[in-house]
């Protein structure tokens, strides 16, 4: 039977798409090289260089995040550049294992998933490589799959203080929209992003933000590429998009950023924090009578866009999860070697107090019926925590 009610989508990408984005995506067929549409594109194209914080160059493609993912790496680097890739979980891993593929070395620094980096053994590694053998350090700035974030200006901060000449590639796919991330101010020299996440779109497009410095090494660049390829963009009108551009999804991004604007960038910012806090608090208290925990053991790197929420040993998130999307409610699962043991609350992009509430009263439901340890009252402190902090 069809489930009865609203569908309760809590999964961190791709998220709740807006009614009003949902109509305007709707929009009849128009010539993508017209006048009407290129004066919602190149619109388009100034609202999202609002949103990156940036003033510099910005090419798109047809894809998800791995098309952006393969496009910054086959765009900046040659055949055998050494890089390296800052480990955060299950989406640096696969960054890096596509660098691999596409036949550059990679080196990894590692991490513990459930502290983050340690920022001195990067600062060690950049310092260390007086040859300047690395060519560019890769971010993921919201690891979606532990729920923690890396800071940016710090790395910046130590690739200044090394004077380390290596390209910063930043993945904004699960912050972008949902995160504070400064483009320009934090000196990155190519920021991943995609449609499907803070932007409130359906997956289908995505995009690198470029310095100077990043369009130099372009320039410079061999590995072989040609839909991806930014020179040959820059020939065409749209200056991105090698081929048909994918027309309905500008009339949704331009609602998009009207909404965004209409909210505030920074207003959107706090939102997600305040919700995300609430989303902390109710786990807190579940992780009471050895309940499930925050993935993340660091406080200050939690993330405002996904929770990562660590089962107790001896339980089975998957079933947790079937349980709950027995409610229609949909949460996210563990990713690679975190299948089984966690869950995820993805909260981006279009949500508000009653949904984060149904979202965590269905997920207290299931802990009770799959007899999983926790202390109950988990919804009851998020509640608190909204009351107090209402505007
Ligand atoms: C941080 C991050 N990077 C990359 C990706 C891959 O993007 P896509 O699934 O759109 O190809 C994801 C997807 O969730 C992600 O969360």
């Amino acid at each position: 039977m069809t489930p009865r009610g609203r569908h309760f989508f809590a999964n961190p990408g791709p998220t709740n798409i807006p009614d009003s984005i949902q109509q305007a995506i709707t929009h009849h067929t128009v010539d993508f090289n017209g006048p009407d549409f290129l004066a919602v594109y190149d619109a388009c194209i100034a609202g999202l260089k609002r949103v990156l914080r940036t003033q510099q160059h910005l090419f798109m493609y047809t894809g998800s995040g791995h098309a952006a993912w393969e496009a910054t790496l086959t765009n900046l680097l040659s055949p055998g550049d050494r890089i390296l890739v800052i480990e955060t979980g299950h989406f640096s891993e696969s960054w890096g294992r596509m660098a691999t593929d596409l036949g550059l070395e990679v080196e990894t620094l590692p991490a513990d998933w459930r502290r983050g980096v340690d920022y001195a053994a990067l600062r060690t590694a950049l310092a260390a490589d007086g040859a300047h053998r690395l060519k560019a350090v890769c971010a993921v700035h919201n690891e979606t799959s532990t729920g923690m974030t890396l800071d940016l200006a710090r790395i910046r901060a130590l690739l200044d203080e090394t004077k380390h000449p290596a390209l910063f590639l930043v993945d904004t796919i699960s912050s972008l929209g949902s995160l504070d991330y400064r483009h320009d101010e934090w000196g990155v020299d190519a920021a991943v992003g995609g449609s499907q996440k803070g932007l409130m779109l359906p997956v289908g497009f995505s995009f690198t933000a470029v310095s100077e410095k990043g369009f130099r090494a372009h320039e410079a660049s061999h590995l072989p590429k040609h839909y991806f390829h930014w020179s040959r963009m820059l020939e065409r009108r749209h200056r991105s998009f090698i081929g048909t551009v994918p027309i309905a999804l500008f009339y949704g991004l331009r609602e998009s950023l009207r909404l965004i604007e209409e909210e505030g960038l920074d207003n959107v910012i706090a939102r997600h924090h305040r919700l995300a806090e609430a989303v902390r608090r109710c786990v807190r208290q579940w992780s009471g009578n050895d309940g499930p925990q925050l993935f993340c053991l660091s406080p200050e790197r939690v993330s405002d866009s996904v929770s990562s929420i660590l089962v107790p040993e001896g339980s089975d998130a998957e079933a947790l999860r079937r349980r709950v999307a027995g409610m229609n409610v949909a949460l996210g699962g563990g990713l690679g070697r975190l299948g089984g043991k966690v869950f995820r609350i993805g909260h981006l992009g279009d949500l508000n107090e009653p949904m984060i509430l149904g979202i965590l009263g269905a997920t207290e439901i299931g802990l009770r019926l799959e007899g999983m340890p926790h202390a109950p009252g988990g919804v009851e402190a998020a509640m608190a925590y909204l009351a107090e902090t209402a505007g």
